[in-house]
């Protein structure tokens, strides 16, 4: 229980701990003046049913005194009129309560969702390589409102419901301690007894609710971004059934935690008149008359009309908590724990002068056993066009990610102009950097809000956007071909484009930045041999003007590189400009013979968007 709301503590800030200390207060008083109600009408039945116990009992002797009433009458209607008040005020700090109940829990679904997704934007490149993102984004948009709108609801309802119950509990007690133990022993145990039981169950259902929500999120982004494989590979069928299964599952558990959490309301029922009747044949033998028996059970009768639904509530919030108890410490390693693995801040590097580059890098993946790549050595001059070959999975995307200061490597590092660089001083690196990758992402925005990325229409510049297409090769197809020009909707709802201007697009993205090192990984292998040739004359009209750096799987797209880097199974094994490479390199040799004969080229195909 400590540790529960020791780990819940530690997902919120200081300011949200205050916030939810002044709902206890709140919580607090509504419990605290309902008990006041309740107990107020014990005087106002002693007086309807045995009026001359105003003079033999305390505290009736003392209102008397104090309100100086002409009759009975009039002492019983002011009574009744102060019981009337306390019930109104009650009402009144329910209801705000409620307010300041809700505000607190739905707000937090807005700071800890915000938080969640800040703290993952902000993990390293490594993270996204290891997590699935789908159920990052099911944390951000599922989890935390199961946690907020059922667990911590459920918290906050026990907390209320307690205290307001035990409150009501001691009063009984006070007023005759016997019976109140036994009725709460009664009913009470019986709670205790079908919470206990339950237990597993629930414990199990939590654990399925999770798995399954988790699944069906994956399955459900999976078929979305996958639609033209799927279309093709005719899964429409598969991918239903694999959605089917975690989706019925959830919904199965979650149907029987709703019913074991209602479960003892039946009993509910059987129990309270039962308890009822017990009372009223204990009272009677107790204090011999009915009239005598009458306040007391009246009490009772009212207390028990307050207390049973809170017990029930009590039971329902436990088992609501039990139910969801994974979102805690789901929420908890994400929220918590992960803000150790964070990006340090970034700190700002001036552009290299001479050259970049890396100094004995080797690199392992997380959980390889293998390093990637074995002692690298990397020196770039700037404004010189590289290339980087070898055969697949030889380590070439993983040296550029590491040139573009996104993975941090196990030993050696990133160096600018002979300077080794901090590990913040790598991530203030990445500003000089652009980068084209083989699949351009295009978001649901105008062309002009996918080339200016990130900024929105008020803060980009129109002529920095026209430049870097201009550069790109694409601004004619933009402004002759697209109804509303720069301002033409693209990507999801837009208009569709072709492989070769979603690469073009991607290279004006790179560009609008205008940053002194330009990255190609693959960037136009997806493309047919007529438009690659375009977007490398495009590419090589920049040479001279910036650093390029270029991957390519076709060995005659990099020809006019000034050095070529040849990668093998994870080493540099060679570079040099092409003539040299042909002369001294066989690893080179052969690749070049393999890509004339044609096993590196692909058939003229029509891009895929
Ligand atoms: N996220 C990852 N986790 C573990 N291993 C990885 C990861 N990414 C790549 N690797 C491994 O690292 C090696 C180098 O991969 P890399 O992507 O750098 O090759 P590449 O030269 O770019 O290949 P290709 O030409 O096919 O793009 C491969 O053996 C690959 O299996
Ligand atoms: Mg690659």
């Amino acid at each position: 229980m400590l540790t529960v709301l020791k780990e819940t503590l530690s997902l919120f800030d200081r300011a949200e701990k205050l916030e939810l200390a002044l709902v206890f207060v709140i919580v607090l008083t509504v419990a605290t003046l309902e008990v006041v109600g309740i107990a107020s009408i014990l005087p106002f039945l002693t007086v309807v049913s045995n009026p001359e116990m105003i003079h033999e009992q305390y505290v009736l002797r003392y209102l008397w005194g104090l309100l100086e009433p002409s009759d009975h009458n009039s002492f019983l209607f002011t009574l009744g009129l102060i019981v009337f008040g306390l019930i109104i005020l009650t009402n009144l700090f329910n209801a705000v309560s409620h307010w300041l109940i809700q505000r607190f829990i739905w707000l937090r679904h807005h700071s800890l969702s915000t938080r969640l997704l800040d703290r993952y934007i902000r993990q390293r490149w490594e993270f996204f390589l290891n997590r699935n993102t789908s159920e990052l984004s099911t944390n951000i948009l599922s989890e935390v409102q199961q946690f907020v709108g059922q667990f911590l609801m459920a918290g906050i309802q026990l907390l209320a419901q307690g205290l307001a119950g035990v409150l009501i509990v001691g009063l009984l007690v006070a007023i005759d301690p016997t019976l109140a133990v036994i009725v709460s022993a009664v009913v009470g145990g019986t709670y205790m007894l079908i919470f206990v039981a339950v237990r597993a169950t629930q414990i199990k259902l939590g654990h399925i609710r999770t798995s399954s929500n988790t699944a069906r999120y994956r399955h459900a982004t999976e078929a979305m971004s996958g639609m033209k494989d799927l279309k093709i590979l005719g899964l429409e069928e598969a991918f239903l059934r694999k959605y089917e299964g975690p989706s019925y599952r959830y919904s199965m558990a979650q149907a029987k935690n709703a019913v074991i959490a209602i479960t003892p309301r039946y009993f509910l029922e059987v129990l309270g008149f039962g308890a009822v009747m017990l009372i009223l044949l204990y009272e009677l033998r107790q204090q011999g008359t009915a009239s005598n028996a009458i306040p007391v059970v009246g009490v009772y009768a009212f207390a028990g009309f307050r207390l049973l639904p809170k017990m029930q509530q009590m039971f329902y919030s436990g088992s609501s908590m039990r139910f969801t108890a994974e979102t805690l410490s789901g929420l908890k390693r994400d929220l918590v724990e992960l803000q150790r693995s964070e990006e340090p801040a970034p700190v700002h590097v001036s552009a290299p002068i001479e050259s970049f580059g890396l100094r004995n890098v080797t690199f392992n993946y997380p959980e390889m056993g293998e390093p990637t790549l074995k002692n690298v050595n990397i020196e770039i001059a700037t404004l010189s066009s590289v290339a980087l070959v070898g055969p697949t999975g030889s380590g070439k995307t993983t040296t550029v990610d590491l040139l573009l200061g996104l993975l941090e490597p196990t030993s050696g590092g990133l160096v600018l102009d002979g300077n080794l660089l901090s590990a913040s001083e790598r991530i203030g690196w990445r500003s000089h950097c652009g980068y084209v990758p083989q699949q351009i992402y295009l978001t649901d925005d105008t062309i002009a809000g996918n080339i200016a990325f990130g900024e929105s229409a008020d803060e980009w510049s129109m002529e920095r956007i026209k430049k870097a297409a201009q550069i790109a090769q694409i601004d004619e197809f933009i402004e002759q071909e697209l109804p509303e020009g720069y301002l033409t909707v693209v990507g999801e709802r837009g208009v569709r484009l072709s492989g070769g201007q979603r690469q073009r697009l991607g290279i004006a993205r790179a560009l609008y930045n205008d940053p002194e090192i330009l990255v190609f990984d693959e960037a136009t292998s997806a493309l047919d041999n007529t438009t690659e040739r375009a977007i490398m004359d495009a590419i090589e009209q920049l040479a001279g003007t910036k650093t390029l750096v270029v991957i390519a799987h076709r060995l005659e797209t990099v020809r006019k590189c000034d050095i070529i880097f040849v990668f093998e199974k994870g080493e540099l094994i060679d570079s040099g400009c092409w003539d040299e490479l042909l002369s001294n390199c066989d690893v080179f040799r052969s690749m070049v013979s393999e890509d004339s004969m044609g096993k590196g080229r692909k058939p003229n195909q029509t891009a895929t968007p």
